[in-house]
């Protein structure tokens, strides 16, 4: 059974008088173990589609079923729930907490999902180790580069096991050379862990690592 399954999502912002269309009828699956990336042009809804993928954003309207449990856009309180369990995170601009080591931006999204501090402290090192940031656990986003900082994003997605990653230009900040270890370290959670990616990009080197691509544009999706 597929991890993700969407059925004819829309999606319209009002802004005073005006609506805009963003989504019309988007229709997609994800399995586990697969890497997935989706492309379009800046605008084209990217952001959108992912956000309501994960949870952040409700669709206008359509089905959305995220490991097992049906989203009910009419009940906005019920998307934590299944974003927490079920989905990590990784965006362009590493969203870390500038006061917090790498060990701690890890932990207190583990606290969050309502691991306790020992647990969380263990699943973060773990992770962390994953990303080969094992050394740097104690820096501050500050002393790190823009790989590590991405490595440390990284880290805080896959933490607590959410069986789907959605990133949404991981290695736009990143030169070739780091790029190439962040997509290694995606191709191994697909393959390894079975978990389910969906990766938008406009970086030519992650559709290496994909099973498949999507476009969107106008609002509809193609293969
Ligand atoms: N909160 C919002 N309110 C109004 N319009 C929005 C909002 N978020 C996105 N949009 C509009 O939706 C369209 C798609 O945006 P986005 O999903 O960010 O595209 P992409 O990620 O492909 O560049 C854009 O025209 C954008 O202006
Ligand atoms: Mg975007």
């Amino acid at each position: 059974m597929a991890i993700l399954e969407a059925q004819n999502l829309t999606k319209t912002f009002k802004e005073g008088r005006e609506t805009v269309e963003v989504l019309r009828g988007i229709s997609m699956s994800l399995e586990r173990g697969e890497i997935v990336v989706l492309e379009g042009p800046s605008g084209s809804g990217k952001t959108t589609l992912l956000s309501i993928l994960g949870c952040i954003l409700t669709p206008t309207g359509g089905r959305l079923v995220v490991d097992g449990k049906e989203l009910d856009a009419r009940r906005p309180e019920s998307l934590p729930g299944i974003r927490k369990r079920s989905v990590g995170f990784v965006f362009q601009q590493y969203n870390l907490f500038p006061a917090l080591t790498a060990l701690e931006n890890v932990v207190f999204a583990l606290n969050i999902k309502g691991f306790d501090d020992k647990a969380a402290i263990e699943e973060a090192q773990r992770v962390l180790r994953a990303v080969g940031l094992e050394e740097r656990q104690n820096f501050l986003p500050r002393d790190l580069s823009g790989g590590q900082k991405q490595r440390v994003a990284l880290a805080r997605a896959l933490a607590g096991q959410a069986p789907i990653l959605l990133a949404d230009e991981p290695t736009a900040n990143l030169d070739s050379e780091v790029g190439g270890q962040v997509l290694r370290i995606f191709n191994d959670l697909a393959r390894q862990e079975e978990r389910a990616l969906l990766i938008v990009t406009h970086d030519p080197k992650v559709r290496t690592i994909a099973d498949r691509i999507l476009h969107i544009s106008d609002g509809h999706l193609m293969d």
